[in-house]
């Protein structure tokens, strides 16, 4: 029987008895003007400050006073080899190997390094296969590797979802991909859309696009520290992600890189020092030898600052445990979907192993209703986003929101749209 109540009370029993409850307490939780707490739905957007971080940031602007240039090798953590602690964390979050994860740049050089290297037109088999209405940035990307090489906008495939439907069903990619496989060189696809919340398969997609001959990444940017992930195993070519969503590194943090163990030893690739094996690095050789795995794409040598958050977040995420995360996650967002007042359209799907911690929610009505109901949330201390034209996203993220939370950012979410 269930003890399930819709009310403060029960969110509270709820938090009460949440193993992860105390992960709150380690991040650092936004207030309005008067020092009231906003109620924090938007870790898909920019995650909460883990208050380890500021530690750690200053402990590196220490080491910069103290050490000066000596800090790269004499430092508390040096910070030539800076990136590697942040390996064993990622590879724990996408399931790689140590060897297949690089914490790097940010996401849209990322994945221009890896187009660079994955994206092999030849021939009749020369097309970009992504999802219509893709994240902009990745958008521009592909299309300007295609007009790099020469090739026009309709060698970009654009897989929109059935009409009336906004979701691409992982059917849909494989039949593209037994239809017009032949000619695609390269499927790009998110592990999470970022409109809509929807968590795709990346085992099937991965093996459907490698069946057809073609060169496969993912856009983590939503899945990273969002949905559990096994890369090595699912087998895509490579992926790309940023740091500042669920991984709570902080506006602007590093981002970071996957590149499967079987690509190892690629050779095409845009160069930089840093990709270059450590050992021989600074002996400043003309030739390039690669550093071993992903850690062979780097380019440039690592931005401390904006890495150091990271490591106090990675040791947050290997306490609390991807699959306790997940689970808590997939509590709060079927709580938060049970509370969803009528008048709006869940775009999220309705099965759990579908989407991560964002539900996407439509506002239905004339088109400055889903603002208003968006502007009242806000004025209220709810912070959540609005994708335009008629999106409301909201994300309780395990590692810090409650059933409280979700309670009050429904309650108030029913009281906005009894107005509008
Ligand atoms: C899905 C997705 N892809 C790409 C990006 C671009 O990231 P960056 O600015 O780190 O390159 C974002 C940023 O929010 C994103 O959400």
């Amino acid at each position: 029987m269930s003890t399930y109540q819709p009310t403060l009370e029960y969110a509270r029993q709820r938090d009460a008895a949440d193993p992860l409850r105390s992960f709150r307490s380690r991040f650092a939780l936004p207030v309005d003007r008067d020092g009231k707490p906003l109620v924090y739905l938007c870790g898909h957007s920019l995650g909460l400050l883990p208050l380890e971080a500021r530690t750690l940031v200053n402990e590196e602007l220490d080491d910069w006073a103290k050490f000066g240039v000596l800090g790269h090798e004499g430092s508390r953590r040096p910070w030539i080899p800076y990136h590697e602690n942040l390996t064993e964390g990622l590879s724990q979050l996408t399931g790689a190997l140590p060897d297949e994860v690089v914490a790097m740049n940010s996401l849209t050089v990322n994945l221009h390094l890896m187009l660079a290297s994955f994206y092999k037109p030849a021939g009749k088999r020369r097309k970009i296969l992504i999802e219509a209405g893709a994240f902009s940035s990745d958008r521009h990307a592909v299309a300007s590797h295609l007009a790099w090489h020469g090739l026009k906008a309709d060698d970009l495939i654009e897989l929109a979802p059935p009409s009336g439907s906004d979701l691409v069903r992982e059917e849909a990619i494989e039949a593209c991909l037994a239809e017009q496989g032949a000619e695609i060189a390269l499927v790009l696809w998110p592990g999470v859309q970022f409109r809509t919340g929807q968590a795709f398969d990346i085992a099937r997609i991965t093996r459907a696009a490698r069946n057809a001959g073609s060169a496969v990444g993912f856009d983590l940017a939503h899945s990273v520290g969002n949905t559990p992930l096994s890369l090595h195993v699912d087998g895509p070519d490579f992926a790309v992600w940023c740091g500042y969503k669920y991984l709570n590194g902080g506006p602007g943090a590093i981002g970071g890189c996957f590149v499967h163990e079987r690509h190892a030893s690629e050779a095409r690739r845009l160069k930089g020092w840093w990709g270059h094996e450590a050992s021989t690095r600074f002996r400043m050789e003309p030739e390039f030898r690669a550093e071993r795995g992903a850690a062979g794409w780097q380019v440039s040598n690592p931005p401390i600052l904006s890495a150091a958050p990271l490591i106090a977040s990675l040791k947050i995420f290997k306490e609390a445990g991807i699959g306790r995360l997940r689970e808590k996650s997939l509590a709060l967002t079927g709580f938060l979907e049970s509370l969803l007042p009528p008048g709006l359209q869940m775009i999220t799907p309705r099965e759990s192993s579908a989407r991560g911690c964002q539900l996407s929610v439509r506002i239905t009505g004339r088109s400055a209703r889903g603002k208003n109901v968006f502007d009242f949330l806000s004025a209220r201390g709810v912070v959540c986003d609005w994708r335009e034209p008629d999106i409301i996203r909201i994300a309780p993220v395990p590692l810090y929101n409650t059933f409280e939370d979700v309670f009050r950012g429904a309650e108030l979410l029913t009281a906005a749209l009894q107005r509008a």
